[in-house]
């Protein structure tokens, strides 16, 4: 199926191979008396390039309508991801940021989980997050925030104020942004400087079907390839990357100037081991929409049977990827009564589409139900280790990446 959309990043036609049809914006939880009829829906749409591989949703949805005071996701919500990215601050100080007064730029810094052990550490930093709400987090544990998108006049702005920038990191923030960020990460960056961000890896959406990353904020779905040739167009780049096992599979990727670094083997070899899985080949992401209708099938007969039983479900972790898959199955109130989540800007709210309550932890944990459907399946150790007691009490979790399955 081929569309009439043009690469963000080439312009040559994308082909679709995945139609979601009418969703909801994945993070616009409302309000229990909303008027349900101004609800805002788009059409999720996702292709791939016939030219520089990218996959990408062939239609956007204007910033504003995502990132805004309110945005309700907060990167401490997760202890996993708060060592995660205290790791990685704790790297970058002792390697990229060791030279006389360095500087470190973060895009989509949000409540300021990586920055802080930076500013801790007294080290020269800047947070770009639109984001309002998450980024007065970020001030009030002492990170420098810029309240704005990050795009090229920001990255002038920046330039002129504090100079050029050692390193520049983004994650799970990269993919959210569908007009080109790299020529104002390359004039912002010295020349020794690295560009690193992270993101959800196409390799593992597709060898797990976690079709629940497609969702209105995640605009790219990268490959060692596709950044690859992202990078060339803006004198950057792809001199590394990395595998984290974090939310599902993600890749890190290191970019710099072009010329000053030499690529490390791993670059060569992701994109070998791409070209092998046939990674960007329509007919293997048309395979995987196959397979994202078959799960669909199995979720809503699980769902029906439980519900005909007379069992008890509830949905646990009211995530962004949630929406995808509530709204794509047709699962509402009367499948999944409600769904719990640690956040309190969600709770007391209804879920986006298909207006399932959202309602805190504790919820769960005075009557525990018979099955819980782990819509945060990406912090599966974590919530699973927590919920022990759920467990323990003859609970069992339903999960549907890789498919169907209870645990
Ligand atoms: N980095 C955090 C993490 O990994 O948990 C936050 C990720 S959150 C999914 C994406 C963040 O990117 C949001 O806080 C959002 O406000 C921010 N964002 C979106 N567009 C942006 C842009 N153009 N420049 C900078 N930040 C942006
Ligand atoms: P994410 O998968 O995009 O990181 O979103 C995780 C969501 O799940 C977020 O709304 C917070 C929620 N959550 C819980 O409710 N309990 C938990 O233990 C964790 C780790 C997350």
């Amino acid at each position: 199926m081929s569309s009439n959309f043009q690469c963000r990043i080439c312009a040559a036609p994308v082909q679709s191979f995945f139609d979601f049809g009418r969703q909801p914006l994945s993070d616009a939880f409302l309000p229990v008396d909303a008027d349900l009829d101004q609800e805002f829906f788009f059409r999720l749409d996702v292709g791939v390039c016939e030219s520089c591989t990218m996959v990408q949703l062939t239609e956007e949805v204007p910033r504003d309508r995502m990132f805004h005071e309110a945005y309700p996701y907060y990167s401490s919500g997760s202890s996993y991801m708060r060592t995660h990215f205290e790791d990685l601050a704790k790297r970058l100080l002792s390697t990229e940021l060791t030279g006389e007064d360095p500087f470190v730029v973060e895009l989509g810094c949000n409540d300021g989980v990586m920055l802080k052990v930076i500013a801790d550490a007294g080290v020269r930093h800047l947070g770009v997050e639109p984001s309002g709400g998450v980024a007065d987090v970020a001030a009030g544990k002492g990170v420098r925030v810029r309240k704005s998108f990050f795009e090229e006049s920001a990255a002038q702005e920046i330039l002129a104020e504090d100079g050029q920038a050692d390193v520049i990191y983004a994650a799970n923030t990269l993919c959210h942004i569908p007009y080109s960020v790299l020529p104002g990460v390359r004039a912002l960056l010295k020349p020794t400087g690295v560009f690193v961000f992270e993101d959800p890896y196409l390799g593992d959406i597709v060898e797990r079907t976690s079709f629940d990353q497609i969702y209105d904020e995640h605009f790219y779905f990268f490959t060692a390839r596709s950044v690859q040739e992202m990078a060339r167009r803006s004198d950057l780049e792809l001199v590394d990357v990395e595998r984290l096992p974090v939310h599902g599979g993600e890749v890190r990727y290191f970019l710099a100037p072009a010329g000053q670094r030499r690529p490390s083997e791993a670059v060569a070899a992701l994109i070998a081991e791409e070209e092998q899985r046939r990674l960007s080949d329509p007919a293997t992401l048309r395979a995987f929409g196959e397979k994202v209708l078959k799960i669909r099938e199995d979720l809503r007969a699980l769902l029906e049977k439980l519900r005909d039983e007379g069992k008890s479900v509830v949905g646990y972790g009211a995530t962004a990827k949630s929406a995808t898959v509530t709204n794509l199955c047709g699962i509402g109130p009367d499948l999944v009564p409600f769904i719990v989540d640690t956040t309190p800007a969600k709770q007391g709210r209804l879920s986006p589409g298909t207006h399932i309550p959202v309602k805190p932890p504790t919820a769960f944990s005075e009557s525990y139900p018979d099955y819980a459907l782990l819509f945060a399946w990406n912090h599966a150790d974590e919530i699973m280790t927590k919920e022990q007691e759920f467990r323990d009490a003859g609970g069992k979790w339903i999960l549907y990446v890789p498919d169907v399955h209870i645990v």
